[in-house]
């Protein structure tokens, strides 16, 4: 069964390589931009891929939305099934793509696009079959926990950490998505998707790490914690659906301290079988393409879906998930907070807030910095 491959970069090549040795399947052409077709089996126009009856399937791992929505829509009409590493093409238009999938009988799987070799979105679309799972997330992004590995085990800069991330491969072509919560926290709404057939859209809480400094980390490992930055999404007890990303400080015995690197840990937890802890790489090359090439697997043994043709979006609702914050803020702004106790050392207070819902404290931060003001702020983790 021949795959075409859209993109030629990171992900891309590690798939064109790993199809050469994979049972079952094998390279077909690659969709790569004009002038960069240096080879027979690189093409430049997606009607070479949609037309070519020899092509089975197509593996879009090009990123972004346009013109990968175009193109993923051409391939799926043409009857083609798409397996895809996308994260923003499934969190913008899942829905879509998934119902035109069924409306030409093909498969559209991107268990890929969440948590790298990690079998997170596979195994919750095997256990909403027979459970019902009650919260799901982790550890799902790979450049920020190296990032922050970096800066707590080896004492990098922010800056020296991104750029050892990127080199590796590990970074979106854009890092913003990465450090500012937003690749992680579109892989939670895949999650969400695939574990609930709703897909939160709007109402989320989005903090990474853009905030964090060299003085906040020895703050925190002078307390005995460690910092990692953390997905979260699930029913609240009156069945709303809540998904938010925000740090989160962990004691030394917290099983989240022994992700290192581009690692990522993704949970789930089901009814009946309790929690349920993956773990691996979550970002790079190879690691990636396993994930593609584990869902063409998939589609060769008779899977067409991951989430429902009929997937709603919803409003997410963080108001009633709360816990304590750790929260360094200018001085004269420690009273904005209510908070238990605080160290207040030159200029600056570091507080634990009284309990309070993540709404409420994504809310204040907010407001603190359209006033220009500086805010680092951490959940207190168990
Ligand atoms: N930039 C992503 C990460 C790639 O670092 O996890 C994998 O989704």
């Amino acid at each position: 069964m021949k795959v075409a491959v859209l993109g030629f970069g990171t992900v891309g090549f590690g798939v064109y390589e790993m199809l050469k040795n994979a049972g079952g399947l094998e390279p077909g052409s690659v969709l790569v931009r004009p002038g960069k077709n240096d080879a027979d089996y690189k093409v430049t126009s997606i009607s070479q891929i949609t037309e070519d009856p020899d092509i089975w399937a197509v593996a879009e791992v090009m990123g972004g939305t346009d013109p990968a929505y175009e193109y993923v829509s051409a391939a799926l009409c043409a009857g083609k099934h798409v397996v895809t590493s996308n994260k923003a093409l499934v969190a913008a238009y899942g829905p879509e793509l998934e119902k035109l999938a069924a409306e030409n009988d093909v498969a559209f799987l991107f268990s890929a696009a969440c948590g790298g070799a990690v079998p997170f979105l596979h195994n919750i679309a095997l256990a909403v079959e027979s459970d019902r799972i009650l919260s799901l997330g982790g550890i799902l992004n790979g450049t920020t926990n190296y990032m922050l590995d970096a800066m707590q085990s080896r004492f990098m800069t922010y800056a020296d950490a991104l750029a050892d991330a990127q080199a590796l491969g590990y970074a979106e072509a854009d890092p913003t998505a990465d450090v500012s919560g937003m690749d992680a926290l579109r892989k939670i709404m895949l999650a969400c998707a695939v574990a609930y057939n709703m897909l939160p859209d709007s109402g989320l809480c989005c903090e990474g790490i853009e905030s964090i400094t060299a003085e906040d980390v020895n703050h925190i490992q002078a307390k005995g914690y460690t910092c990692r930055l953390v997905t979260s999404g699930g029913l609240s007890a009156d069945g709303r659906l809540y998904a938010y990303i925000e740090p989160v400080l962990f004691p030394a015995n917290a099983p989240e301290c022994s992700v290192l690197k581009n690692f990522n840990m993704a949970k789930y937890t089901g009814e009946n079988s309790g929690q349920i802890v993956f773990m691996g790489q979550g970002a790079g090359r190879w690691p990636t393409a396993s994930a593609v090439l584990r869902d063409l697997n998939d589609i060769l043994h008779g899977k067409r879906f991951m989430m429902q043709p009929d997937c709603k979006r919803v409003a997410a609702d963080n108001s009633l998930c709360e816990h304590k914050y750790y929260v360094r803020l200018s001085e004269e702004l420690a009273d904005s907070i209510p908070s238990d106790r605080a160290d207040v050392y030159d200029g600056t207070a570091r507080l634990i807030t009284k309990p309070m819902s993540v709404k409420t404290m994504h809310d204040i931060a907010k407001e603190l910095r359209k006033g220009g003001n500086k805010v680092f702020f951490a959940a207190i983790g168990e």
